[in-house]
């Protein structure tokens, strides 16, 4: 979805529980007296050269609402039993479309309530519906799909998607996890607006993304968490994280609710860790407010599950953690919201975007709460050897198997700092603010960030960021 396409009305009919049929004239069928629509087939790759299967194109998808039965089976697997109901509007007439869906099975596929032709494979699921979709027409599609689930790893080897667990599973996507338990345009520039309804055993709890609808339901030995995300959230921050979760509620700045869930089995020691920093939400969200503008989102919070992928992500508005929460972390993470989440890379090349300013801002928290100040961290990190992967990377262009390196968060973060003393205190303020506004709830590339710290500051900026962004070699002059 881009904002531009925000459709509100959508997202209510859905949290309503309001079928396709019900969701307007654009889910009824041509009348019979027109000539037959010719339509052409959607592509199934949105173009990151990062990731040659990822995502789709010829259609923007709107929303989602994932209807998900889950069983743990053992520590290593699960089963899932599932529907997927997803609104998209084409952006060309359709002939057929695509998704990303891997280790899971479909079984039907209808669109706009009417059975629909499909073929999956290679973890590509490709839909040809009864009649071509009209290009601007939006279409209700309903996938219903599952399978056993299992222990995924990214191309790093590194845990990721539905992890299954011995009391749930650990769901976290990024950068193409999303397709393990849903069938998605897996795209970050496709934005949308989902709803969970997540059912498991009575005792297990369910947390995803935004606030919960109603209280959870109990019926015949099994519990339905329902969630609503309402702002537009990238397939990979995405999550619905099960397990023996307290959920608990306060309050920020402005009133949103942060929604905490600690698994009850966390030690006690990572237990006494983690509340100890979720305390610090509200003063956090309250502090990167003044300096990045206001809370994109309606809720907050964090999961801290007992079992570990090894890692904490940023997903949207609830961010997980691996069986405890360091406050550095915390803060990283709740930086994430403005960096990362709201503006979300175009690009995966682009992943300094997220991790350089949610590292600087981590840095700018600990020096605010009496920590190490942001000039000492930089000048640390600006005494690694010359010959260190921090510097031999491309910062801005890392390659898929560095998404996570150092030259992605500490050498993002001195590359802030360092931009910071070269346009000055008062533009650089200035910088921090637009980049969250501008492109909230959209995406951006590295070279909009140095057109607008250009604009902000009147300078030419291109040979600094030639030297920081994009020469893999440790920079002396600037
Ligand atoms: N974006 C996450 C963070 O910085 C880290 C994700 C790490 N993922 C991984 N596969 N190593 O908070
Ligand atoms: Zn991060």
């Amino acid at each position: 979805m881009s904002p531009l396409h925000r459709t509100l009305p959508v997202a209510t009919a859905l949290v309503l529980g309001l079928t396709g049929a019900a969701l307007g004239s654009s889910a009824s069928a041509a009348p019979a007296a027109r000539p037959p629509v010719v339509g052409q087939p959607g592509g199934s790759w949105a173009g990151d050269p990062y990731f040659p299967a990822m995502g789709a194109t010829g259609y923007d998808a709107l929303t989602y609402h994932l209807d998900l039965d889950y069983d743990p089976v053992d520590a290593t697997s699960g089963t899932l039993d599932a529907t997927a109901q997803l609104t998209l509007r084409p952006t060309t007439t359709l002939s057929s479309f695509n998704l990303d869906l891997r280790g899971l099975d479909v079984s039907s596929v209808s669109v706009n309530g009417r059975r629909a032709g499909f073929t999956h494979e290679d973890g590509e699921l490709t839909v040809t519906p009864r009649r071509p979709l009209r290009k601007h027409v939006r279409a209700v599609v309903r996938i219903s799909y599952g399978g056993t689930t299992g222990r995924p790893v990214d191309a790093e080897g590194s845990l990721y998607g539905w992890v299954s667990t011995a009391d749930g599973a650990m769901v976290v996507n990024e950068p193409d996890g999303a397709p393990t338990w849903f069938p998605v345009n897996d795209d970050p520039n496709d934005k949308a607006i989902y709803t969970f309804s997540i059912t498991v055993p009575k005792g297990k709890a369910a947390v995803a993304n935004g606030v919960q609808i109603g209280k959870p339901k109990t019926r015949a030995g099994r519990t339905t968490y329902r969630w609503f995300e309402s702002s537009p959230m990238a397939s990979y921050l995405t999550t619905a994280t099960i397990g023996d979760f307290d959920i608990t509620t306060t309050r920020g700045p402005r009133g949103i609710p942060i929604i905490n869930a600690i698994d009850r089995d966390v030690t006690p020691a990572n237990r006494a860790t983690s509340e100890a920093s979720l305390a610090k939400q509200a003063d956090m969200i309250a502090f990167f407010s003044d300096h990045f503008g206001r809370y994109p989102f309606a809720s907050a919070g964090a999961i801290v599950d007992d079992d570990s992928v090894g890692y904490a992500l940023e997903t949207q508005s609830r961010a997980i953690y691996s069986r405890s929460a360091s406050e550095g972390t915390v803060a990283h993470e709740i930086a994430h919201q403005w960096y990362g989440n709201a503006v979300s890379p175009h690009r995966w090349s682009d992943i300094w975007l997220n991790e350089g300013f949610a590292t600087y801002a981590a840095w700018m928290w600990g020096e605010h709460t009496g920590g190490r100040t942001v000039e000492a961290r930089a000048a640390a990190v600006y005494a690694t050897p010359a010959t260190s992967g921090l510097w031999t990377t491309v910062m801005a262009d890392p390659g898929p198997l560095n998404l996570f390196a150092g030259a992605v968060y500490d050498r993002g973060a001195l590359t802030l700092h360092e931009l910071k003393q070269k346009i000055g205190d008062d533009a650089f303020a200035r910088l921090l603010k637009a980049w969250a506004r501008d492109s909230r709830y959209g995406n951006a590339t590295t070279s909009d960030l140095v057109a607008l710290a250009e604009s902000i500051s009147g300078q030419d900026l291109s040979a600094f960021f030639d030297t920081w962004a994009y020469t893999p070699e440790k920079p002396t002059t600037w």
